[in-house]
């Protein structure tokens, strides 16, 4: 069989057996889910996009268990698909055939935390937004936040190595975390959990598995370092007359605000539109072809408001920006950031949505946005950008009444190809996933993707980590 709209071949695995069942049962009883309207949600993706038929849905609570279902799983040949909160934007958190899927759910227990250094260690399954609790009751924030916070597990973010609206602050999780405890396709224990903060003792074993996207091994437990929650938070809201503008803004912002800047997101006056039509999200500033959000963390609110509202009153006087709000309080803040954070949602609001993700140098970040929408006319619903300037990084979206193949054809290879010839990523902190695996060739040399391929073979002989996910098809 093949999977419907992907031209993919089912590969010899074997399928789930009745005594494979209750093997499962053996060991997580009363954790083994057969009931396809209960397997529905976990079959397909966030954004719709992509479907798979698992027939066994596995919540474990250990590692052990995680173990002892891998051992079987390797045993018998049977291909597993791990998913955390089933978030993904790529289309590897669901089973493209019938891969059993192996969910973190249940594994949400947080095991420690020092309120020294930071370290908090926890199980892969813990939501995010509630990590974010834990921690700040204890005076602390985690080094990442995104919009999906209320459902993305740490393991899921971990096997992304998702980036989201700390990232200009904090970094990139190969930095944030410290240990990691893996488990192996053939149900080897790998544990790497340490909270030290230097440990050269040979390679970083953990670095292999963060953005793995469950390829790999399982992540069942993560040791992450989190920063002290900052005394003081702002966020300024801010319309640009054009893209030049957001890029001046952002240079200005930087010398202006240096240690305390702590997000720097744009979006277009497409986006805005989206929000306030789909989300009844009301637009803060005059209208405008781009919006700015500047948030700034430190730790003396007058000294941190004085020089944000300096550096807005200079924006505003040059004409740099056109419009501008501030926000201190708490409630404001939050309604300021969620129009940056619900795009993803208006837009799955609008449409079949086409999704990219690239890396792209600063200066160049909109033009693919502008062409775009000029040569797929009324054939695209919105053509959209917005994303996490700061990092040099563009989420291109195209949303249409429904999937076509000749809009795909209008979009894919070209947007890959003008990201290559900027020396750009492909996939900046999304992952490859299912969608993306044939064009790494974009972003990643050929003798770079035989060593991934290698390296798969090496943890994975027989493949049944998430197949049909990240390694090129030839793979
Ligand atoms: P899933 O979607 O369940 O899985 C993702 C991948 O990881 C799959 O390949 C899966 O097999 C694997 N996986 C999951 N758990 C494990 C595990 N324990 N061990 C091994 N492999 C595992 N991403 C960003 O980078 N930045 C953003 O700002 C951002 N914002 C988002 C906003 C919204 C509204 C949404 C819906 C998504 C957003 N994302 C963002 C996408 C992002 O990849 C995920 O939100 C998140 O990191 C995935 O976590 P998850 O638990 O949902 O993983
Ligand atoms: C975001 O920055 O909003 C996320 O990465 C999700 C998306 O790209 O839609
Ligand atoms: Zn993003």
């Amino acid at each position: 069989p093949t999977q419907e709209r992907y031209p993919v071949l089912r590969l010899p695995f074997s399928t789930v057996s009745e005594q494979d069942v209750a093997a499962f049962a053996r060991i997580v009883p009363g954790l083994v889910t057969t009931d396809p309207a209960e397997l529905a949600a976990h079959n397909v993706d966030w954004l719709r996009t992509v479907r798979g038929c698992s027939k066994v849905l596995l919540r474990p609570r250990t590692s052990e268990e995680v173990s002892r279902i891998l051992r079987h799983c390797h045993e018998r040949n049977l291909a597993v698909n791990p998913q955390g909160g089933n978030t993904g934007m790529v289309g590897g958190s669901v089973p493209v055939f019938d891969e059993i899927i192996l969910s973190t759910a249940l594994m949400n227990q947080v095991i420690s935390f020092d309120d020294v250094s930071g370290t908090l260690v926890c199980q892969a399954g813990c939501v995010l937004e509630e990590l974010s609790r834990h921690v700040e009751e204890r005076d602390f924030i985690m080094p990442l936040d995104l919009g999906a916070k209320g459902s993305c597990h740490i393991g899921g973010n971990v096997a992304t190595n998702a980036g989201g609206l700390r990232f200009l602050r904090y970094g990139s999780l190969h930095g944030t975390v410290l240990g990691l405890e893996v488990v192996l396709a053939d149900g080897t224990v790998l544990n790497c959990l340490t909270s030290l903060r230097k440990d050269n003792t040979g390679y970083d074993l953990k670095q292999l598995f963060i953005g793995s996207e469950g390829t790999l091994g399982v992540i069942t437990a993560v040791s992450i370092l989190c920063p002290p929650k900052p005394k003081a938070v702002n966020v300024a809201f801010l319309g640009c007359p054009n893209f030049a503008g957001v890029l001046r803004t952002f240079r200005t912002c930087r010398g202006a605000l240096g240690e305390i800047l702590s997000a720097f997101e744009f979006m277009d006056a497409a986006c805005m539109q989206l929000v306030e039509r789909h989300l009844h999200l009301a637009r803060p500033v005059q209208e405008s072809p781009f919006y700015v959000l500047i948030e700034t963390s430190g730790s003396h609110a007058g000294h941190d408001a004085e020089k944000l509202g300096s550096f807005l009153e200079h924006a505003l006087g040059s004409g740099l920006v056109t419009d501008g709000t501030l926000a201190t309080d708490q409630r404001r803040i939050k309604m300021l950031w969620a129009l940056r954070e619900r795009i993803t949602e208006a837009l799955s609001l609008d449409g079949y949505v086409y999704k990219y993700d690239l890396s792209l140098p600063v200066e160049r970040l909109y033009d693919i946005v502008t062409s775009l929408r000029a040569h797929l006319g009324p054939r695209a619903k919105h053509v959209v950008g917005y994303g996490h300037l700061g990092d040099g990084n563009l989420h291109l979206n195209v949303t249409a009444e429904a999937f076509s193949t000749s809009l795909l054809a209008a979009l894919e290879p070209h947007v890959y190809e003008w990201t290559a010839g900027q020396r750009g990523s492909i996939s900046a902190e999304h992952g490859v996933g299912f969608k993306k695996r044939d064009v790494l060739g974009y972003s990643k040399p050929p003798e770079a993707l035989q060593l991934m391929c290698q390296l798969k073979a090496l943890l994975d002989p027989k493949g049944i980590l998430n197949p049909y996910k990240m390694l090129p098809t030839q793979a």
